[in-house]
């Protein structure tokens, strides 16, 4: 990739929606290195490491990423969105809240990854089926057997976002 820096040194990146600085990367250092250690966005988590949990998705020109798996490097240029780019505490986006009402979680590691899968999902497809949720989230894993809450939490979730859409009711207040 032209972008690419193949030495140590600063570094910027375009996250949610900001022009970010770190004077100093490791040239193999990782997405989700900067994201969390340079930038403290902590919504992405650091699960294995391995590509193959997705605590730590985020996305990367619209695009489901695993942040442990991919150079920092490799997102020079592009638009990174972490959790921290959805919503507020105050004004939670509409995937955030359905799930705090679902109350979908147990110790909560995955849903970093449940929510930014979740937004990917529903930005495709605002009227998925139970299959196409549970093949959406295939590769995001939960230990704790949440996965009835998570997915009563897409289920509302898609319903919040056909009414933004205006394909439903309002959403409640
Ligand atoms: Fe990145 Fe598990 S921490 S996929």
């Amino acid at each position: 990739m032209s972008h690419q820096r193949p030495t140590d040194g600063p570094l910027t990146l375009r996250v949610n929606g900001q022009r970010r600085t770190v004077d100093f990367v490791a040239s193999d250092a990782s997405l989700l290195t900067v994201l969390r250690n340079d930038f403290e966005l902590n919504g992405p988590k650091f699960g294995c490491g391995f590509g193959q949990c997705g605590a730590c998705t985020v996305l990367v020109d619209a695009q489901a990423t695993r942040a442990c798996a991919i150079p920092a490097v490799a997102a020079v240029g592009r638009d990174v969105t972490t959790l921290e780019g959805l919503g507020t505490p105050d004004q939670l986006h509409v995937i955030q809240r359905a799930f705090v009402e679902e109350q979908a979680a147990q110790c909560g590691y995955c849903l970093n990854g449940m929510i930014m899968s979740t937004k990917v999902l529903l930005e495709r497809n605002s009227s998925p089926s139970d299959e196409q949720i549970r093949d959406a989230l295939r590769y995001n894993l939960c230990r704790c057997g949440t996965h009835i809450e998570i997915m009563n939490a897409v289920r509302r979730a898609a319903r919040y976002v056909q009414q933004q859409q205006g394909l439903g009711d309002a959403i409640p207040g």
